[in-house]
């Protein structure tokens, strides 16, 4: 932790700290640079794997995007074990919604080893995701565009909370960072209903 006189001095000082953390008293304030990429990150794999499903319903394509709907959907849950590494307030959203699976809690060798393959599969089924009628598309779509900008917006509030010198604006962009978290874990979890995505075991 980092002494209250020294708050403005904290950013780059801190980029190696793989727990950044801004000592606000009692609020939790992650802070870790990298957080700003894996945010990035993960909107686009959402985008992606919206627009893919897009693609499995209006082309000829259907098997071919599934598939890669898949990994994209993998490389959305690595993206959140990232996240919750460094930013303890976005690993208890997704505990209070149930969403444990994106929470890492051990280290990365453990991850590869436990869930690096992909889902098992009923016997004849190549892929294990399934195509969305109208409706669940058109909710997908949606939901996908919320959650980006609630990625982007916390993003935001994170860059500005750094470049703040006023303690309380600091706080209150802390504040407002730790509740969009709360809408990341509402969408996914609402998105992960219509799609039930295969989701790999929780870590331990
Ligand atoms: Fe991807
Ligand atoms: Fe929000």
């Amino acid at each position: 932790m980092v002494a209250k006189k020294d708050m403005g001095k904290m950013g780059s000082s801190n980029m190696m700290d793989c727990n950044s953390m801004m000592d606000m008293g009692d609020m939790e304030c992650p802070n870790h640079p990298d957080l700003i990429l894996l945010r990035d990150a993960a909107a686009d794999e959402r985008e992606a794997i919206a627009l893919y499903f897009q693609a499995a319903r209006h082309t000829c394509m259907t098997e071919l995007f599934l598939d890669i709907i898949e990994d994209e959907m993998q490389h959305y849950v690595m993206i959140m074990h990232h996240i919750s590494m460094l930013d303890p307030v976005q690993a208890d959203k997704f505990r209070e919604e149930g969403l444990n699976e994106l929470i890492m809690k051990g280290m990365m060798k453990k991850m590869r080893a436990k869930w690096m393959q992909k889902p098992v599969m009923a016997e004849g089924k190549d892929v294990a995701v399934s195509l969305l009628d109208d409706n669940e598309l058109e909710a997908v779509c949606y939901l996908t565009k919320a959650l980006a900008s609630e990625f982007h917006a916390i993003n935001k509030y994170q860059c500005s909370m750094e470049k703040s010198e006023i303690m309380h604006n600091k706080h209150l962009f802390c504040h407002l960072m730790n509740e969009e978290k709360e809408h990341v874990a509402e969408f996914t979890k609402a998105i992960f209903e219509i799609t039930q995505e295969p989701l790999p075991p929780e870590t331990d």
